[in-house]
């Protein structure tokens, strides 16, 4: 297995292109199985992620070809053979739970492996299937995988009210619904903004949206949807995890394409840790202001609140923050495995349950780590970035599912980084 290795150097200085978001990317191809036209994404993210959503795809019998180096993906499910999703693949990736909805509204039925859980957590997906319940579908588990079965007629709309805040339930009930009979109401609906990208696809392909970025959303069924382009929006997760390089070591970075409005309570976090975020005509340019960063306390929360996606990454910076902070994850039971590595490389951090506590020392030290899941991985790399000596990062399959050319990127602005093929 392939490992990176990072070591030391000083401030950074330059530019990082953000790509198109995963997280969007993942929600939008499968809404390719709502219409028989073509569904076209520009602006597509290189990830490893992306391809096995590709072969999830095809697997049912839709078309995807990547283009122009994979940054478009040109898709149509005008000729699908089969609504069965096979263990294989969803077991790889948990998104691929989000063809169950297109399959069911398009098609009346389908049957989707059940994902299992994942390093961060079990992450059911019972919202998922109460959603499509709502709207007359009938769920059936057996052999570990959902057999849905919608109405005669097709779905009907209905009232879906979400005890709590879900992305993906969200995604699957929205797509669902632009098919379904009559109305459908989402009640504390996610708001992240790869929900509305995801809603202004629909909308260009014919389906009748109102309040995506709210927690209420309205859909309006049609009898069917037509093609489409569309550009994925900018990955605000990447851009975050960027946007800490020069917070950690130095210097001053120029992220293409960032916007604030994308990562608003992460931005305000890192004004209050001491950084400073300026937009300009090309994107966001970070800098430490002075001297030591401080520490913040975080807590993460749904959209627009500060991203879990983005917890791992800040506790990297707030290890050689001036003080204590008080990470609180209250979104996954179990995202502080980067806690451990972390602390091979001198940090102080307590965890307690779903709370970490870090205090800062003066600096990490390298040391041999290995990543546990996406996000976890490329905080090792950051704080890799600011310690003394060499840190060797194993595992870094985890990170091609979420990071493009992530050396290459890092390298551009002066990071002392390289990637080593594995035993
Ligand atoms: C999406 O996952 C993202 N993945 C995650 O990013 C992100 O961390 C998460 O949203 C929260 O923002 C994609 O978009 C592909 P949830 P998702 O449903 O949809 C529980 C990354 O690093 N839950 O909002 O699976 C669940 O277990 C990944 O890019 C249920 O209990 O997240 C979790 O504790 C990691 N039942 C919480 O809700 C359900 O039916 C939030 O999960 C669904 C979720």
């Amino acid at each position: 297995m392939d490992q990176i290795i990072v070591t030391g150097n000083g401030p950074l200085s330059g530019q990082i292109p953000i790509a198109g978001a995963k997280n969007a990317c993942l929600t939008l191809m499968p809404a390719t199985l709502l219409s028989e036209e073509p569904l076209t994404l520009t602006n597509a993210p290189r990830l490893s992620d992306i391809r096995t959503m590709t072969t999830l795809l095809q697997s049912l019998g839709a078309e995807v070809q990547a283009l122009q180096d994979g940054q478009v993906l040109a898709m149509s499910s005008h000729d699908l053979t089969s609504v069965r999703a096979d263990y294989d693949i969803v077991r790889k990736m948990r998104a691929s739970i989000l063809v169950l909805g297109p399959l069911l509204a398009r098609f009346g039925h389908a049957e989707v492996s059940l994902p299992g859980g994942c390093a961060i957590g079990a992450r059911p997906v019972d919202l998922h299937l109460k959603a499509f319940e709502a709207m007359g579908a009938e769920l059936d588990l057996r052999e570990g995988y959902v057999h849905a079965k919608a109405p005669a007629g097709g779905l009907r709309g209905g009232i879906v009210e979400f005890p709590f805040v879900s992305v993906g339930a969200t995604e699957n009930a929205l797509m669902a619904a632009t098919l379904a009979k009559g109305t459908t109401v989402l009640k504390n609906a996610a708001r992240e903004p790869e929900i509305v990208d995801l809603a202004q696809c629909l909308r260009k392909m014919g389906a009748q949206i109102d309040g995506e970025g709210t927690s209420e959303i309205t859909i309006q069924g049609v009898d069917t949807l037509g093609g489409a382009t569309h550009r994925v929006v900018t990955d605000r997760i990447e851009l975050g995890t960027y946007m800490l390089a020069p917070a950690i070591c130095g210097g001053e970075v120029e992220c293409l394409g960032g916007r604030i409005d994308l990562l608003a309570a992460f931005c305000e976090k890192l004004d209050a840790a001491g950084i400073s975020v300026e937009e300009t005509p090309n994107g966001l340019k970070v800098a430490r202001k002075n001297g030591r960063v401080s520490a913040v306390d975080v807590t993460t929360e749904p959209f627009p609140g500060f991203p879990t996606d983005l917890q791992a990454q800040m506790m990297a910076l707030l290890c050689t923050a001036g003080g204590t902070s008080v990470l609180e994850e209250k979104i996954f039971e179990n995202r502080f495995m980067h806690a451990p590595e972390l602390i091979r490389m001198g940090a102080k951090i307590d965890v307690h349950g779903g709370t970490a506590t870090v205090t800062g020392v003066d600096h990490l030290r390298g040391a041999p780590v290995m990543a546990t899941d996406l996000r976890a991985s490329v905080s090792l790399i950051l704080a890799g970035l600011a310690a003394e000596g060499d840190t060797i990062v194993s595992r870094v399959y985890h990170l091609d599912r979420g990071y493009e050319h992530v050396v290459r990127k890092l390298e551009s602005v002066g990071a002392k980084i390289e990637r080593v093929s594995g035993q």
